[in-house]
This record gives structure tokens, sequence and C-alpha cells, in this order.
């Protein structure tokens, strides 16, 4: 396996695997260098939506993928499709979020496959939150170590979301009551490294345990800028057969909406989690 770092925050391209035909001394190696690099991409893959499922299974089984739809005969690999006849340009996922923070059981990690791409843009960004939280202030650590904070899907699958609109050719479902909000720690530790990180994101993290969202957003508005600037993050290009697999435990993600008129058609399935581990207070 040859592994080339993308940035110096986060990524890298592992060369010379097929993810179709993994070894136990393949897998011992990625979740090595899942752990270092958080973000892996593998060119030149050969997958299709049974191949995507075997491979979720080695890395632990299907997460649960509430909203969205998966295909027929493979309700968790998801269609992530934007066609290029289109009526709105936004894409899937294009606000900085890690996968499913209102769940209990938050997915460990998501794998996205390129099947079709645009002839440029769609790119992928990533932000390290091990560094977001490293980089804080001794003083800033100390104040958020104690924090729970709320998530909660209602603002992309709330009553008053509007993600079907833009997304014609994916099938979305959404509440019709306001969605349960689900604690977890603001500093979580990685179950693998040890290591914490500034978990919050600005899709789902809705407010701090015990104060309200007004109370709550100019701390979380000041470390969501903060979480994903420029040195924490890296940005994947894609292209037909790229497979690339992130950690949910210590990133977050964002797509670009910058292909209007073209098409990008990807498989996605999560991995199952566990429920995200304080900091020690
Ligand atoms: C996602 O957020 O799950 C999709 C990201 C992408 O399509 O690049």
């Amino acid at each position: 396996m040859n592994i080339t770092p993308i940035t110096g925050a986060l990524g890298a391209e592992v060369d010379t695997i097929d993810l179709a035909r993994l070894t136990e001394i393949d897998l011992t190696n990625l979740d090595k260098a899942f752990d270092e690099h958080l973000v892996l991409v593998f060119r030149d893959q050969s997958l299709d939506p049974a191949s995507l499922l075997t491979l979720t299974n080695q890395l632990g089984g299907p997460g649960q993928t509430p909203y969205l739809t998966g295909l027929p005969g493979y309700p968790d690999v998801v269609p992530i499709i934007k066609e290029a006849n289109e009526k709105s340009p936004k894409s899937f996922g294009s606000g900085w979020h890690t996968d499913f923070t209102f769940q209990a059981e938050p997915p460990s990690r998501t794998l996205l496959y390129a099947e079709d791409t645009p002839p440029q843009g769609g790119d992928t960004l990533f932000s390290n939150l091990y560094k977001a939280y490293d980089r804080l202030s001794n003083g800033l650590k100390a104040m958020l170590n104690p924090l729970n904070a709320m998530h909660s899907a209602t603002r992309s699958y709330g009553p008053n979301s509007n993600l079907q609109h833009d997304l014609e050719n994916m099938t979305i479902g959404k509440e019709t009551d306001e969605p349960e909000e689900r604690a977890h720690p603001v500093i979580r530790i990685h179950p693998n490294t040890g290591r914490p990180c500034l978990w919050i994101n600005p899709t789902y993290t809705i407010r701090f345990e015990g104060m309200t969202e007004a109370e709550s957003s100019p701390l979380l508005k000041y470390l969501n800028d903060w979480a994903v600037q420029p040195s924490f993050t890296c940005r994947v290009q894609w292209r037909p057969g790229t497979l690339v697999m992130w950690d949910n435990r210590c990133t977050q993600h964002c797509a670009t909406s910058d292909y209007h008129g073209h098409r990008r058609a990807m498989l996605r399935t999560t991995v199952k989690g566990d429920s995200p581990i304080a900091a020690i207070r």
C-alpha cells in the first residue's frame, strides 16, 4: 500500500489496493492508515452496489440511514445523485457537517463511491476536528470540556426542510413533527486513538445542552467557523472509480455545488458507530 498525504491537515491517497479483494492484512493496514489520515482516497476502483456493501460489512456493517432512500434490493446503499437537467444548482451535503450526528450512535465511517462525475467541480472538502480542538486556547478547551451539545435533524429533515425541492432525483423523507434532540459531548474522544476532537457541526448541532439556541449561537458560530479554517482542511477531486472513506468521529465534510448543468452520481454507505465518549470531566 502506498500512502500519499493530501495536505498537512488530513487526507491521504492510497495506491495499489483493490477494495473488492481485501485481505485481512489489507484491512489491518487500512485501519491504521485511516486512524492516521482520517480521510482515505482510493482511485480506479471497480465497485457496484453488492461489492460496496461487502466492503461496508468488512468494515463493521452498515449504519442506520433514515430519511434517504437506498437502491432497490440494497437499502443501505444510497444513491447521491444530481442530473444535468436539474433546476437547482444545490447538491446534497453542501453545508459543513458530520454524518447523522443526531443519532444516538452516529456512523463511524462513510464510504462514497463515484460512478459519474462532472468535467470539473463537485469536489468534497474535509476538516480535521482533532486540529480544531488542539489549536483552541487552554481556557476555551476547559470551558467546552464539560459541555454537551444538542444535535437534531431538524434543519435538513424537519417539517420546514426543503432538501427534496433542490434534489429532484433523490427521494428524501422528512419529519412531520419536530425531530427529537440528542445530547453528545462537545469534546469527543475517538474510541481508537483516544484523542479529543471538537465534535460540533453547523448542520445538526442546534445548541448547548441547558442553553437556548440564541444563547448558544454566538459561540457555536465561532467554533463552526474555527473548525473549518483552511489550515485544518483538504479537498478531494473525484473521478469515476474513486472511493473516499472518511471518519465521522473526528472530521466534518462539505460537498460543493459548482457543477450545475452536469451529472454527478455517487453511491454512499455508512458504517455503524458507537455512542460518543466524552473527555474526562
Ligand atoms: C455527503 O455529505 O454524504 C455527500 C458528500 C458528497 O456528495 O460529496
